[in-house]
Formats: C-alpha cells, sequence, structure tokens
C-alpha cells in the first residue's frame, strides 16, 4: 500500500515537471527553413521582438502517426489603409493541403494537420506588431490512441499532462471538465489508480482486504485478552 502511494507520488512529480517542461514557445523568427519538433502542447510565435521585411517557412513536426491541432490565441496582422495585407501568414501541410490561406484573416475556427507536419510560412511586413500566437497541440486521433492518452470528447487523445492544465487543448475543452479538475489531487490520483490496470487494483484491493482482516483480528485478540483480564480480577 505505501509502495503504491509512494510510486504514484513520484509518477505525479515527474508528470508536473514534464508537464511544466513540455510547454514551449517557438519563435518562427529563429526558425525560418528548420523543421522543428512539436512536443506535447505549445506556441508558435513570430519573436519577441518584432522586426520586418522577411519570409520565413517553418516546419511543425509532430511525433510519428499523431497529428497537430492549430489555434490562434491572438491574432493582429497589419493592413494597409487599402485593405491589402503588411503581414501575411499560411499554413500548409507537408503534403500541400492548403490548412490556412495565406493572408492576414483570422481563421474562424481551430485548425489540424492532415499529416504528422505543417508548414507555416509567414511574410513579414514593415509592421512592428508581433502579429500572432498559435497554440499547438499534438494529438492522436481515435484510432490510435492508446490506454495511457488522455481521451477528448471529440475522440481526440492527448498527453495525461495536458488534463486540467487550465488550458482547452482537447479544443473541445474536455479535458479542463470541472467535476473531473475540481476533484484535484484526488481526481488525479483515482485517474492515476484506474491506470494502474487491472492486476494492480486488484492487488491494492486484495492487499487492502488482508489488512482489514488483521486489523479485526487484532482487535478480537485485544478484546479476549481484555475479557480474560478483568476475568481473572473478578476471580
Ligand atoms: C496598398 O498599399 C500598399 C502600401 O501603400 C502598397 O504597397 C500596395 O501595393 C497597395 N495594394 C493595392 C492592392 O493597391
Ligand atoms: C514544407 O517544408 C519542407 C521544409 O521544411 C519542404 O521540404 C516541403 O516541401 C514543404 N512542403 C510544402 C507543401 O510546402
Ligand atoms: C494511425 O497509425 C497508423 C500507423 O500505425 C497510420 O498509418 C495512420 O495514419 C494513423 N491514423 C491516424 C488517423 O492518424
Amino acid at each position: 500500500m505505501d509502495k503504491y502511494i509512494g510510486v504514484s507520488f513520484f509518477v505525479a512529480a515527474i508528470f508536473l515537471l514534464h508537464g511544466v517542461c513540455g510547454q514551449n514557445t517557438i519563435y518562427l523568427k529563429d526558425n525560418c527553413n528548420n523543421a522543428v519538433s512539436a512536443r506535447m502542447a505549445g506556441m508558435v510565435q513570430w519573436a519577441k521582438m518584432a522586426s520586418g521585411g522577411m519570409t520565413c517557412p517553418m516546419t511543425l513536426m509532430a511525433p510519428s502517426n499523431k497529428l497537430v491541432g492549430l489555434r490562434f490565441k491572438s491574432f493582429n496582422l497589419a493592413k494597409f489603409a487599402n485593405g491589402s495585407c503588411v503581414d501575411v501568414i499560411g499554413i500548409t501541410d507537408a503534403d500541400g493541403t492548403t490548412i490556412m490561406p495565406s493572408g492576414c484573416i483570422k481563421p474562424t475556427t481551430s485548425l489540424k494537420s492532415v499529416t504528422q507536419s505543417v508548414n507555416i510560412t509567414v511574410m513579414k511586413g514593415s509592421s512592428s506588431a508581433d502579429a500572432f500566437e498559435l497554440e499547438y497541440v499534438v494529438f492522436y486521433e481515435a484510432a490510435n490512441c492508446t490506454g495511457w492518452d488522455f481521451k477528448c470528447s471529440n475522440g481526440r487523445c492527448l498527453d495525461q499532462k495536458l488534463k486540467c492544465n487550465r488550458k482547452d487543448d482537447c479544443f473541445d475543452n474536455s479535458d479542463e471538465a470541472s467535476l473531473m479538475c475540481d476533484l484535484g489531487l484526488f481526481g488525479n490520483f483515482w485517474a492515476m489508480f484506474l491506470r494502474l490496470g487491472l492486476a494492480a487494483v486488484i492487488g491494492i484491493l486484495v492487499g487492502a482486504v488482508l489488512l482489514l482482516i488483521l486489523i479485526i483480528v487484532l482487535c478480537i485478540c485485544c478484546c479476549c485478552a481484555c475479557c480474560r483480564r478483568k476475568d481473572n480480577n473478578a476471580v
């Protein structure tokens, strides 16, 4: 029992650390013509400091069999007075499918890749605005989920570490459902308990029953010893 609690704390600590370390910001400006590995979730931005007058394509690549979900957190691409774009962003899948047409109009829906990687191309004009914050989440489609993943209501599967992190990583908010998340530590331990697998759960239950029996036997022994002492006193 103690061992499982110890292991649970250890796993929780690793999850927490990995969760914090897994959220990274990729600055496009520093990665022109690079292929960058997408970790479980993060952000693509032009740069902290804006600079103009360049075209910058970057490939964002998910691990194999995973896809990339994309959503603009902020979108502030400049337009000239005549309506044409100062800054332009376009997103295509690495297989050539258009995911977001080049332009400076914010997509009305979230986006996702068709294959493992997307190409994000920004043509940065003379504007000094930081332009956009593009959130990405790496996910499995339902067919390729594993038992360890968090299953979203929409069928996507995410890394467990993205659950209850106050960010809608499923893109349907099911990873932040209040009932699950408000249970807090208990909810997390319960979920972890369930994920230990049938054998471990049975092991813990059998252990708990044995412990209960041991306590009952000890109580009965104590009572008997008490009674015997009382009987002896009475004589
Ligand atoms: C709009 O204005 C910009 C800058 O003044 C100019 O470079 C661009 O060619 C114009 N676009 C059109 C369609 O007139
Ligand atoms: C995507 O970018 C890679 C280089 O990172 C390039 O080889 C590939 O042709 C690009 N695909 C498309 C459809 O633009
Ligand atoms: C699931 O994984 C297989 C390879 O194991 C891959 O060919 C397929 O495209 C994946 N399906 C989805 C929906 O990602």
